[in-house]
């Protein structure tokens, strides 16, 4: 009985498996065939130079596609109709259909990926670049930016060493990029920002623990000669230090301390850079006194924002020129001596609704001012800041040896005690 049965199930399969072999592979060859008959006419129009279509707005779409790059391509399998499933010998030419321009028929056609790359649409739905581009952006990249609509290759061939398809709209950065210590080992962009999701540079600290994630005994290895390694880390980008010829800034970062996050913009109400100019009358960049009063406006309803204050590089390209860690800044007196040069150039910033910052220009006396203690007492770069008795206080700490850490709690409490007594003057 058992031995029936299984003769039975052997013999049902191979029947199975050959009817399988008899029918289905002749049938997937002819579909094979007539795909790629379909193919042949489609480009058979398609591949004639200077064919083009006049759309609604005047722009010209051109209608070539390359026949030999598609058969490259990893989509060529598929032929033509999978994503052009309305568009058949039988109804065209001519597209009965309205296309408003170029830029609009790229956004429509690109939906087609998102069928079948569900998981990488996910990702990319939460980057910069879809917000830029679901805030009306035409610059900002969707599939076919980076990967083309017909020249699709395997992965390996995005973010080469030839930059592409970041450098496209990111050539100045990439140039300064291609000369770094990463570029030369021939790391691609998507290395510190990844491809999918790339984030705000400036946004929480996923670019610095990307960093630590490759290199990862750096905290033990600053703190050698770092004190408060792990302060300096969260204070000062990592290009401020390693991109030696880069002219240094700070950015005052307004900052929740009750949430511990730095302060965005409501949703549709921007109200930074109006308060900022509201306050700052003269229009030189925001004075001791008008930081105080944009800082009071914000915390009118509750007294949670503070300011963070962090030392980074001016701009997008420098921070793209890190040199090997020979060339790095190990000389405190780069910021730790008065009127160091970092010090002199300020921003005050909040999150904007896209995720980048937006920032408004302050006079480097808002970091030495005495208004100020309260408000930047998160940050004193001892000498760079210049808040005179901070300095002491701390120079005091450190050279009577009672240690980084135990001087640093010293100075907060005294700020806070400080800033009390300053507060209670402007209450009477
Ligand atoms: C007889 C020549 C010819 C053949 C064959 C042909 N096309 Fe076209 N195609 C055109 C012309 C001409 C236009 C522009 C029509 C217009 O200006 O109204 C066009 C427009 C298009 C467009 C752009 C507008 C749209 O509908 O999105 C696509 C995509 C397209 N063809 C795909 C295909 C595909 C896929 C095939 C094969 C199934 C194919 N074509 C076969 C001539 C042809
Ligand atoms: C993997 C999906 C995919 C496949 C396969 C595909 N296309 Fe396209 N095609 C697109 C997308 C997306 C666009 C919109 C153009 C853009 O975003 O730049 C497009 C645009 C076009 C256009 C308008 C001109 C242009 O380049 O913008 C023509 C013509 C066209 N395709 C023909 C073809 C033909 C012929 C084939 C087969 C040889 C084919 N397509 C295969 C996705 C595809
Ligand atoms: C800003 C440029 C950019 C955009 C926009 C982009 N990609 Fe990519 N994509 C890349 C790069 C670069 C790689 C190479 C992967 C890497 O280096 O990690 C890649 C890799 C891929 C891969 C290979 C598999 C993988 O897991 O990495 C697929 C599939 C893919 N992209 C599909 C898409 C689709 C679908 C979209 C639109 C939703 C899209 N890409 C938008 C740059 C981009
Ligand atoms: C019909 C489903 C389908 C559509 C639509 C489609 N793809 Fe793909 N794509 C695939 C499959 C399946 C593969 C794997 C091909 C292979 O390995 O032979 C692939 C591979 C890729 C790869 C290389 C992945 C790797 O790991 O190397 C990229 C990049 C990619 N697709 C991007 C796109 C983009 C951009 C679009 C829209 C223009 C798109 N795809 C539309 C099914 C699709
Ligand atoms: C070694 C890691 C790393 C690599 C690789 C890298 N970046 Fe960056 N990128 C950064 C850092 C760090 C910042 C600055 C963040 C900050 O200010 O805190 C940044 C900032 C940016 C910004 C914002 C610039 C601005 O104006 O504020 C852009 C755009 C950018 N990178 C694009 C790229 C492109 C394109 C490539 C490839 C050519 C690339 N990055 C390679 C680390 C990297
Ligand atoms: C089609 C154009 C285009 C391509 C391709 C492109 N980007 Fe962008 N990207 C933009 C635009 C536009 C912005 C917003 C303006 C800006 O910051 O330059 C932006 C912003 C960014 C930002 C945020 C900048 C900030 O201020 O925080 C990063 C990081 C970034 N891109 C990285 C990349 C990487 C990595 C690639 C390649 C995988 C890439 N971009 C490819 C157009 C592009
Ligand atoms: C205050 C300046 C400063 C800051 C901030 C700084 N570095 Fe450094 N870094 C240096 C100097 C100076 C050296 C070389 C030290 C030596 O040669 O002994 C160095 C060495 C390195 C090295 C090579 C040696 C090693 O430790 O592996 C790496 C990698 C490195 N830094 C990464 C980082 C990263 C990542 C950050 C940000 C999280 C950072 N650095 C922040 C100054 C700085
Ligand atoms: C994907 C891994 C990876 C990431 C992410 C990465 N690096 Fe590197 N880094 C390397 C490699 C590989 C080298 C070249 C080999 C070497 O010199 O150690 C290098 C070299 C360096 C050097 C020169 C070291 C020396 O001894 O001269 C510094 C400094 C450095 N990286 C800092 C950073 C900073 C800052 C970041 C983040 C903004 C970062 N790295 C992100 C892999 C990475
Ligand atoms: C690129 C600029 C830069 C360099 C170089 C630098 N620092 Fe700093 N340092 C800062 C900043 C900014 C702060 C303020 C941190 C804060 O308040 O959050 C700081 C804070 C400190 C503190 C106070 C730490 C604490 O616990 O609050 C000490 C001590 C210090 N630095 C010592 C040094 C010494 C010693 C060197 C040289 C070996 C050095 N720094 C190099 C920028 C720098």
């Amino acid at each position: 009985m058992h031995g029936r049965r299984l003769a039975t199930l052997v013999m049902v399969a191979l029947f199975g498996l050959a009817g399988a072999l008899i029918v289905a592979r002749p049938d997937a060859r002819a579909a094979d065939g007539a795909l790629a008959k379909l193919v042949e006419q489609c480009l058979g129009c398609h591949s004639v130079k200077g064919l083009e279509m006049a759309l609604a707005n005047g722009d010209k779409l051109t209608l070539q596609v390359d026949g030999e790059v598609f058969a490259k391509s990893v989509h060529s399998r598929f032929g033509c109709p999978v994503c052009h499933a309305g568009t058949s010998l039988e109804n065209h030419p001519p597209v009965k259909k309205k296309i408003a321009g170029s830029r609009e028929y790229s956004l429509e056609m690109n939906k087609i990926c998102q069928t079948c790359h569900a998981p990488i649409f996910e990702l990319y739905e939460g980057s910069i670049h879809a917000s830029l581009f679901r805030d009306g952006n035409s610059y900002a990249p969707v599939c076919t930016d980076c990967h083309s609509p017909h020249a699709v290759m395997a992965k390996g061939a995005y973010d080469t060493s030839t930059g592409a398809p970041c450098s496209k709209c990111h050539d100045p950065i990439f140039k300064a990029y291609a000369g770094s210590v990463h570029g030369q080992a021939t790391l691609g962009c998507a290395n510190c920002h990844r491809a999918h999701d790339v984030t705000p540079a400036t946004a929480g600290d996923r670019l610095k623990n990307t960093c630590l994630g490759c290199h990862s005994d750096t905290l033990a290895s600053h703190q050698k000669w770092l004190p408060n390694a792990k302060r300096h880390f969260d204070a000062v980008a990592c290009p401020a230090c390693h991109s030696p010829e880069a002219k240094r800034k700070v950015d005052l970062r307004l900052y929740d301390r009750v949430a511990q996050q730095r302060v965005a913009e409501k949703q549709g109400v921007p109200q930074f850079e109006s308060w900022a100019r509201s306050a700052d009358a003269k229009g030189a960049g925001l004075d001791a006194m008008a930081l105080h009063s944009l800082l009071r406006e914000f915390n009118r309803e509750d007294n949670r924002t503070t300011l963070r204050g962090r030392l980074e590089v001016s701009t997008g390209v420098e921070a793209h020129q890190l040199a090997k860690s020979a060339r790095a800044i190990q000389d405190c007196t780069t910021c730790h001596q008065q009127g160091a040069d970092p010090f002199q150039s300020v921003t005050v910033s909040v999150v904007g609704p896209d995720g980048r910052p937006v920032r408004y220009g302050a006079q480097p006396e808002v970091l030495s001012s005495i208004i100020s203690v309260d408000s930047v007492s998160g940050f004193y770069a001892i000498g760079g800041t210049r808040i005179k008795l901070l300095d002491w206080l701390l120079a005091l700490a450190v050279l009577g040896g009672i240690g980084v850490p135990l001087g640093h709690l010293t100075v907060s409490w005294l700020v806070r005690k400080y800033a009390k007594r300053i507060g209670g003057k402007e209450d009477s």
